[in-house]
């Protein structure tokens, strides 16, 4: 009999910055490999010679027009599928990433560019994910974990930034996403990840 192939999954972890994704993303690599399965992790923006060039430019913060951030990242996910994703999902593997193109429908939505067409541009050529997690957390809060990384004046200006951000995370609705309370003890938004994705196993 033909050993039926195992098809691997893609889980992605969305939210604002300060919103525990990337604690939570260890988490659930920790949880699949003690369940046995093979598990593999990728980010957003990569460290792919797109991502390490949004990372250059992003030190100036706002050096860069809302359409040519959209470029570079779209570059950046091009390379992440081909590269990365396409080839860990083929193997079966299930696929923890921290952020994906929902990133980029919020956070350069909330730059004002049209969030369907941020959409449409992405799922041209992006794997589907099977599930995506978002972080439900507000600005505020987010900005007070990551608060010690900034100067009061850069946190003041992204305040209100970063609830475009979370306003446009929070829309996202469908069978694929699930939305968590982020502010909670990590313990408990791990578990509560954990038992979204075991199902899918
Ligand atoms: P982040 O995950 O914070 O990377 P790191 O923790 O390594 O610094 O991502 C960097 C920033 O890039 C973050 O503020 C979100 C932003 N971003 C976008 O604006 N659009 C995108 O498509 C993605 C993937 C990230």
């Amino acid at each position: 009999m033909p050993t039926k192939r195992r098809r691997g999954l893609l889980i992605v972890l969305e939210g604002i910055d300060g919103s525990g994704k990337t604690t939570q993303a260890r988490a659930l690599l920790r949880r699949l490999r003690r369940r046995g399965r093979k598990a593999a992790f990728f980010r957003e923006p990569t460290r792919g010679r797109w991502g390490r060039e949004i990372k250059r430019l992003a030190v100036r913060a706002d050096s860069l027009t809302p359409e040519e951030q959209l470029d570079l990242f779209v570059k950046d996910r091009r390379e992440n599928v081909a590269l990365n994703l396409k080839p860990a999902l083929a193997a079966g593997k299930v696929v923890v990433l921290d952020r994906y193109y929902f990133s980029t429908i919020a956070y350069q939505g909330a730059k004002g560019l049209d969030t369907g067409r941020i959409r449409r541009i992405n799922e041209a050529f992006a794997v589907r994910p099977d599930l995506v997690v978002i972080l439900d957390v507000d600005a505020a809060a987010g900005l007070g974990r990551i608060a010690g990384r900034k100067t009061r004046d850069e946190l003041f200006e992204r305040e209100d930034y970063l609830v475009r951000v979370a306003r446009i995370f929070r829309s996202f609705s469908g069978p694929r996403f699930v939305h968590i309370d982020g502010r909670g003890d990590q313990r408990a938004v791990g578990r509560a990840i954990w038992s979204r994705v075991e199902p899918l196993l």
